[in-house]
């Protein structure tokens, strides 16, 4: 049963769960000059015991789905206790990172042993140099050999997302080139439209672009829009019958977007975010340091359910206190 519930009737069975802001990749959108180490906030990362606690908590309240996110989640040394103790010591049902890849090649069998159940890779383009130039690092093929290890391991939820970027990879040869990969390949691909956050205004005006030419194309190439249940979240999605995979966009712009929100964010530094654009969060560490304030945190989650609000305000320009989204993990 789902006890979380805000104002506007909307559930929340799904958390993402930073676990760190590093990242080793430098994404022009994200971390143009690499992940630099905050001065002003010294707290460190929640610990693996204020994870499990957190998640007991989540899991009393209804939650069977966690996200693990980052930065980059997977350079945490502990990252795969941290799977373990969501799935077996928690109970949660659903747990899935979101990565950049790193390195999958030599880890996708043991991504697949920790009892993980999906993978979102980000994967921005399919040529090489493009990848590299947007990323800062020549690893797409070890990404793409990584996805093969986890299909030939028998694993199947696989998303791919891509940051949609006006004249880098929004040509009808680049939404060609990823039908081509998902013809063979049971994997859902997904554009992500550019979200202005504090730090990337530049960036922002140069690239931006809205998804409708993608739109357009699935349209006239006999996609079909898929409309799913109350918990599928914001993403539309798009299917074939020719094709293994399927197509997806997402688009923080469009109206309506924030009827389907269906998530909640932790930080690394456990501040629980209402919204990855809002202002509101409360940190929740003083209520993770023993199992028997396990209570005292379910009231204070419950209670700041209320304010959540109905709506982002991204297309009034305001990007809430997100510099960039290292921090909260997309
Ligand atoms: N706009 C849209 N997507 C972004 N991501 C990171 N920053 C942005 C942004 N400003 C994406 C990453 C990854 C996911 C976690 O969020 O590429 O796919
Ligand atoms: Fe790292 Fe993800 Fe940001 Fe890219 S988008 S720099 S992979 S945190």
């Amino acid at each position: 049963m789902n006890i979380l519930k805000d104002s506007f009737g909307r559930t929340f069975p799904y958390i993402r769960l930073s676990i760190s802001d590093v990242c080793n990749f430098k994404c022009g959108y994200c971390l143009p000059n690499g992940y630099q180490i905050e001065k002003s906030d010294k707290r460190k990362f929640l610990h693996l015991d204020e994870i499990k606690r957190l998640a007991k908590c989540f899991y009393e309240l209804g939650v069977n789905k966690i996200r693990i996110t980052g930065g980059e989640p997977t350079i945490r040394k502990d990252f795969f206790d941290i799977i373990k103790v969501l799935k077996f010591e928690a109970g949660i049902q659903n747990v899935t990172i979101t990565t950049n890849g790193y390195k999958l090649d030599k880890k996708a069998e043991q991504f697949v042993s920790s009892g993980l159940t999906g993978i979102n890779i980000s994967i921005d383009s399919l040529n090489k140099e493009t990848f590299k130039n947007i990323t800062g690092h020549d690893r797409l093929p070890e990404i793409l050999h990584g996805i093969e290890n986890l299909q030939n391991l028998g694993f199947e939820n696989i998303k791919i997302n891509a940051v949609l970027l006006n004249g880098v990879n929004s040509s009808i040869n680049d939404f060609n080139t990823w039908a081509k990969y998902i013809k063979k390949n049971k994997v859902d691909f997904r554009y992500i439209e550019l979200m202005r956050t504090g730090d990337n205004l530049d960036y922002f005006k140069k690239y931006h672009v809205s998804s409708n030419t993608f739109k357009e194309y699935l349209n006239e190439n006999n996609w079909i829009y898929q409309t799913f249940g109350k918990d599928a979240g914001p993403a539309l999605n798009y299917i074939n019958p020719n094709f293994k995979g399927k197509f997806g966009i997402i688009a923080p712009y469009s109206k309506d977007f924030c009827k389907s929100c269906n998530r909640l964010r932790i930080t690394s530094r456990g501040d629980l975010r209402l919204c990855l654009f809002g202002n509101t969060g409360i940190n929740l560490r003083h209520l993770l340091q023993e199992d028997d304030q396990l209570n005292e945190l379910k009231d204070l989650i419950l209670k700041q359910m209320k304010f959540k609000k109905e709506s982002h305000h991204l297309e009034l320009g305001d990007t809430g206190s997100t510099k960039n989204l290292s921090k909260t993990g997309g």
